[in-house]
């Protein structure tokens, strides 16, 4: 039996579905059936399947009680949307169904681990919300909430930890094959946290200990937590609020850290070695990981940024997920890079070698909105280039730009001409590592966003465009002389 709230969201979203039509959404980037999405959710492989949740208010297209949407994939590029797998329908999600996980259960059963969100309405009038989380079992399709819910409560905290913000857990597997969930926390300090819950079942669980906590340095709460090995180290990524900038590597506000680390198990804690911002971009938040089946850890983000809302006013759909990244590390800093999918819906390969660049050009056969492009830049002579810069979804009057400069090694993403009408930050710049001059950009356009992977993965910028879909040139530009290779593939699904 499906909850009357549950029923009224499916069949709303099953009446927008002719409405929206294909063109006006991200080509292979996943996007809401309908409404707002934020945050991925139970990012999972599940039946042979890939499954992507997602926070979801299908009705208008901004915020607001929170559904969790789902989608299916084969490929990761290729989303199947299904009927919507939650809604705030119970006692202790009446507020809404927040960020979660999935997990296969050992019967076979699919289990979402989300943090259910209860307001308590007082007699003064005021409301107070509590963070709990909670269960629901299904077969891939529908869900069953237990009467066990939450299973997490409030007084599963440590003392001195936020009874308020208390949410996102990402549940996981211990090689002994118990359960584990990581759940984003802040101290009474205010500072990001977070604490690891264990269990033999998933659906009983107990406090196993305070995982990480950054006093300070990195933020305040820590939202959506994953926790996950990697080439022999472990990492652990969470979204900080309230972040301050320091130099390139963090931005202001909501951004996303990756800590490298080791774990000790038995005492339940994370030992950090490192630490790195995740995309140096405009747009990306939240990001959660799987486990392929052919041994890949995959991340997805939530491209967009909370800070700017750059929903255009009539917009049927709003919020759309990264491109899945291969995660890897190198040197001891994590590696992103496109899933190999994408290889197999690329087409129409056009090549261009050795070309000399000084001033500005476009090349024959390199345009697009959808579009997979590896340029790579070398200094011609002995006297460096002082700057290149390519720009993408450009006409006379847009263009989003993507500038390296090699005396500094700086590269930089600027959407200030991609038609925006906003004065909010639409520039980033980070550092890359300086190879005398030598710089590999791998662009990914999809109709509605500018993914730019540096030098193998080794950093990655992301944002969301609206620049009219007939804005398609590509333009390079130098100063002083730079020699550019580029190889460029249509995206065809
Ligand atoms: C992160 C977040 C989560 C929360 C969800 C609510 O973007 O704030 O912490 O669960 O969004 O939609």
């Amino acid at each position: 039996m499906i909850s009357e709230t549950l029923a009224k969201a499916r069949a709303y979203e099953q009446a927008k579905d002719t409405g929206i039509p294909k063109a006006s959404r991200p080509g292979f980037h996943l996007s809401p059936r309908c409404g707002w999405m934020n945050d991925p959710n139970g990012f999972s492989e599940y039946q042979g399947q890939y499954h992507l949740f997602y926070q979801y208010h299908p009705y208008t297209n901004q915020w607001g009680p929170m559904h969790w949407g789902h989608a299916v994939s084969r490929d990761l590029l290729h989303w199947e949307h299904l009927p919507a797998a939650l809604a705030p329908d119970a006692p202790f999600d009446n507020f809404g169904c927040f960020s979660g996980s999935a997990i296969t259960l050992q019967d076979g059963r699919q289990l979402l681990m989300y943090t259910g969100v209860r307001r308590e309405e007082k007699a003064d009038g005021s409301c107070e919300d509590f963070q709990t989380q909670c269960i629901a079992i299904g077969d891939g399709s529908n869900y069953d909430k237990p009467d066990c819910n939450p299973v997490i409560d409030v007084k599963d905290i440590p003392a001195d930890f936020s009874r308020y913000d208390f949410r996102d857990p990402k549940i996981f597997r211990e090689p002994d094959g118990s359960y584990a969930c990581v759940v984003g926390n802040r101290t009474n300090d205010g500072s990001g946290a977070v604490l690891l819950y264990r269990s033999e079942d998933g659906v009983s669980w107990r406090f196993g200990g305070i995982l990480e906590r950054c006093n300070n340095e990195y933020g305040k709460m820590w939202e959506c937590p994953d926790f996950f090995p990697l080439d022999g180290k472990a990492v652990l990524i969470v979204s900080p609020q309230e972040m301050h900038a320091d130099g390139l590597e963090f931005h202001n506000g909501n951004c996303t850290l990756c800590l490298i680390g080791s774990y000790d198990r038995a005492g339940s804690r994370f030992l950090r070695d490192s630490a790195q911002a995740v995309d140096y971009g405009l747009d990306f938040y939240a990001p959660q990981t799987l486990l392929s089946a052919d041994g890949r850890r995959i991340m997805i983000g939530w491209m967009q940024n909370w800070d700017v809302y750059l929903c255009p006013p009539d917009a049927q759909w709003y919020g759309q997920m990264s491109i899945p990244r291969e995660l890897s590390i190198r040197d001891g800093r994590l590696i992103q890079m496109p899933v190999r999918e994408l290889e197999a819906v690329r087409s129409g390969k056009v090549v261009h070698e050795n070309v000399l660049l000084t001033g500005e050009m476009s090349l024959e056969g390199v345009s697009g909105r959808m579009v997979d492009m590896t340029v790579t830049v070398t200094p011609e002579d002995t006297a460096p280039y002082q700057m290149f810069c390519m720009k993408v979804a450009a006409d006379s009057r847009h263009d989003t730009a993507i500038s390296y400069c090699p005396a500094t090694s700086t590269l930089r993403l600027s959407r200030v001409r991609s038609g925006i009408n906003k004065d909010v930050v639409h520039e980033r710049e980070c550092c890359v590592r300086n190879r005398g001059g030598e710089i590999k950009l791998r662009v990914i356009l999809d109709r509605y966003s500018v993914e730019v992977f540096v030098n193998d993965g080794e950093q990655v910028l992301s944002a969301v465009i609206y620049t009219p879909q007939t804005a398609g040139d590509v333009r390079f530009e130098s100063c002083g002389k730079a020699c550019l290779r580029v190889e460029k593939y249509d995206i065809v699904l």
